[in-house]
């Protein structure tokens, strides 16, 4: 089924309910949107289109239920950058005291600029080079996620020419079934992701006294946009099986890291509160006397974030009306890629029927469409509008395709704002080449 036509589906079913009343950090004065103390039109009108705009205090409040609700159990948020790694939402993230899950040398790059300290990291993901083992290791990491038996050579082979100790984990693959798209699930043994548990257990014992690998821990993570907690309760169920199992063998574990995929309602998603899911893993963890780590990305960062765009021309081809807009797929890529739902709304509130319409991008292709025959309503060039959800695997995702220039990143801190990235420019484009 092509992108298009599953969002024309979704779009249909789906009962559309204004998301300012779901999302944290966003709200109406009269007709107009706010974020926080700023009006979203002016913040258009002040930064330009297309533009993503971030709410502080709806980041704050996603990490602080989530640690609240783990309460006094041992624990660190390890906030998974790859969802949003510009240096102005990492700095909101350190100084809320948080620690970070990454997948690459860039990424810990990003963290290094920022000043975090190498024992607030945990390094996961399948590839990694030796060049970013090499820098995990002089980074001194908390836990490197280890995901097959030749990178735990590698690993224990740069540890030894660097003279230094390798806190680590396995990354099991727990074969459980989790995640929306296809796309984004990972906790199944058909899977690239972690190691079957009957090798990880051999590489735990082979290692026991090795002198380069420290284990310290063992992780899972099973996917992203989970909407239940059954998948993330059966694989933590096995991991604490397997922390003991270890421990009767004399390998006492310090980290149980679960990783993250906690869902977020986009539209009509019922997914469980921070805070169950929190107070869930710390009940399954707190029996077995260990330090817990959880690296969520999305439901921390996502419903935070607003893609402003502008109304450049509405059109109609034989009875079907499309709104062009100014920001594309390259600025946003979950619909074109996941045939994902992000509501699309006007700045300014109006009330009545709502006339639909396919909402569309400059770029040329006919998957460089947001949302079809959605009731948006009567607009005109130069409206704003706000696409929903966008804080989380936006940015991150963004190309130049169609030789497009980047939004700007705005960080709305009470009525305050603050440019975290410019606008690409031209010879941005061109850099390098
Ligand atoms: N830890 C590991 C090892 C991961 O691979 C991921 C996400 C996370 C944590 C954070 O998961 P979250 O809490 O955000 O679900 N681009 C896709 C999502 C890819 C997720 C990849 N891994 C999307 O836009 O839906």
């Amino acid at each position: 089924m092509s992108a298009a036509s599953s969002h024309g589906r979704e779009s249909r079913a789906v009962r559309v309910i204004d998301p300012a009343s779901y999302t944290p950090g966003f709200s109406y004065r009269g007709s107009q949107l706010y974020c926080e103390g700023v009006s979203v039109a002016a913040a258009a009108k002040r930064f330009g289109t297309p533009a993503y705009l971030y709410s502080r205090a709806s980041i704050e409040q996603a990490y602080r239920s989530m640690d609240s609700a783990l309460g006094k159990l041992p624990h660190t948020i390890c906030y998974a950058i790859k969802a949003n790694s510009n240096l102005g939402i990492l700095r909101v993230f350190a100084a809320l005291g948080s620690g970070f899950d990454i997948v690459s040398g860039g990424e810990l790059y990003r963290l290094r600029k920022i000043g975090v300290a190498g024992n607030r990291i945990v390094f996961s993901g399948v590839g990694k080079s030796r060049e970013e083992i090499r820098e995990g290791l002089r980074a001194r990491i908390l836990l490197f996620n280890v995901e097959s038996p030749a990178e735990l050579d590698l690993l224990a082979s740069e540890a030894s020419r660097l003279r230094v100790r390798a806190a680590a984990s396995i990354r099991v693959n727990p074969d459980v079934k989790a995640g929306g798209h296809p796309h984004i699930s990972t906790g199944h043994h058909s899977h690239k992701f972690g190691i079957d548990w009957a090798t990880a257990r051999n590489l735990y014992l082979q290692h026991r006294n090795s002198r380069w690998i420290d284990w310290q821990g063992i992780s899972a993570h099973i996917g992203s946009q989970i909407l239940t907690l059954t998948p993330h309760r059966q694989a933590l169920v096995r991991l604490a099986g397997f922390v003991r199992e270890l421990a009767r063998a004399g390998i006492a574990l310090r980290y149980l890291d679960c990783g993250g995929g906690l869902g977020i309602r986009y539209t009509s998603e019922e997914p469980p509160e921070k805070a169950a899911w929190a107070a869930e893993l710390a009940r399954v963890v707190r029996p077995l006397g260990c330090h817990l780590l959880i690296e969520p990305g999305r439901s921390l960062v996502g419903p935070a974030g607003i893609l402003l765009m502008r109304v450049l021309y509405t059109k109609e081809n034989r009875g079907k009306n499309f709104v062009i807009v100014d920001a594309a797929m390259n600025d946003f890529m979950r619909p074109a890629l996941y045939d994902a739902t992000h509501p699309i709304t006007r700045a300014l509130r109006t009330s009545g029927a709502l006339a639909r319409a396919d909402i569309v991008g400059p770029v040329c292709e006919s998957g460089d469409c947001f949302l079809q025959d959605w009731p948006l309503g009567k607009v005109a060039p130069e409206d704003v509008l706000v696409l929903w959800g966008a804080g989380a695997y936006g940015t991150v995702q963004t190309s130049n395709y169609n030789s497009r220039p980047r939004p700007a990143e705005i960080l709305v801190e009470g009525p305050r704002t603050r440019t975290i990235r410019r606008r690409e420019s031209r010879a941005d484009l061109v850099r390098g080449e």
